[in-house]
């Protein structure tokens, strides 16, 4: 059992946990994640490890609740506990010295996005935020990445918050202006990850996206998370999440995505019944 030691909502049902879990917080690496189990008969749910505390013990979980189980898991508050976690889980982010870094973060993205940032910061590049999201109240972690970005920038589909329109207008502009970019990390919805990849792609600027496909064991086992990349198969679980976005079958990965929709739906009419 793991222990939550915070609980909080960022926005409409976006919740911050911050768990106590001091092996997998001694270990992680940005673009980690963890799978996490919330009762006995319960679903697998990967999530990315948005920050973690090596001295504190405890790792910090962004999750959207969207379907049954991440709505039962943004019902649990500081004190409670879930049954399991298990981590850190995929291969860590590339992080290099590439020069100017932007790093795009959709919606709940954002938080999977905002420890590879600051690696990518700390590293000595120049990075660039882009955070993109339907309104004003779904923008998440505007204030840390800030901190650890050389420009930051809001797009909102309402334009309630910084430039009406979505993440791709804002790049568009960067790369027409003729600024130089050198690495693009873009970290959202699959339409979003997917436009991003055509846009830098006749740039030729390096572009990578953490795709999150429905993950089982997350071992490699039971290939669940398989990803078409180039002319391969990859499991997400452990050859990525992080793939070349120029090479990821998107279509695909939306298909698969949508597998269990009908199902998803019923337990979620079930739950909130
Ligand atoms: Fe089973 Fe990746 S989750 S192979």
């Amino acid at each position: 059992m793991f222990r939550i030691v915070e609980a909080r909502f960022l926005g409409p049902e976006i919740k911050l946990f911050r768990i106590e879990a001091p092996a997998i917080a001694r270990r992680q690496k940005p673009g980690q994640f963890v799978i996490v189990r919330v009762y006995e008969a319960g679903e697998r749910i990967p999530l990315t490890i948005a920050d973690a505390d090596a001295r504190a013990g405890t790792i910090t979980i962004i999750v959207q609740g969207v379907g049954k189980t991440t709505r039962l898991l943004n019902r649990k508050e500081a004190g409670d506990f879930v049954l399991d976690v298990v981590g850190p889980l995929g291969k860590p982010s590339e992080i290099a010295r590439y020069g100017t870094a932007v790093v795009i973060g959709g919606g709940v993205g954002t938080a999977i996005a905002h420890p590879t940032a600051r690696a990518l910061k700390e590293a000595g590049n120049y990075v660039v935020v882009i955070l993109g999201a339907r309104s004003r109240q779904y923008v998440i972690l505007e204030d840390e990445m800030r901190r650890i970005s050389d420009e930051l920038y809001v797009t909102t589909d309402d334009g309630s918050q910084g430039q009406r329109g979505l993440v791709t207008d804002a790049l568009r502009q960067m790369l027409e202006s003729g600024r130089r970019v050198d690495y693009v990390l873009a970290i959202g919805p699959i339409p979003m990850m997917a436009a991003v990849a055509e846009l830098t792609r006749p740039y030729g600027i390096k572009t990578v996206v953490s795709v999150n496909p429905i993950m089982v064991d997350g071992t490699g086992m039971c290939g669940g998370c398989r990803v078409q990349v180039g002319q391969e198969n990859k499991f997400a679980c452990v050859d990525g999440p992080e793939f070349d976005a120029h090479l990821v079958n998107f279509r695909l990965l939306a298909t698969r995505n949508s597998m269990y929709r009908e199902f998803e739906q019923r337990a979620l009419a079930e739950f909130e019944r």
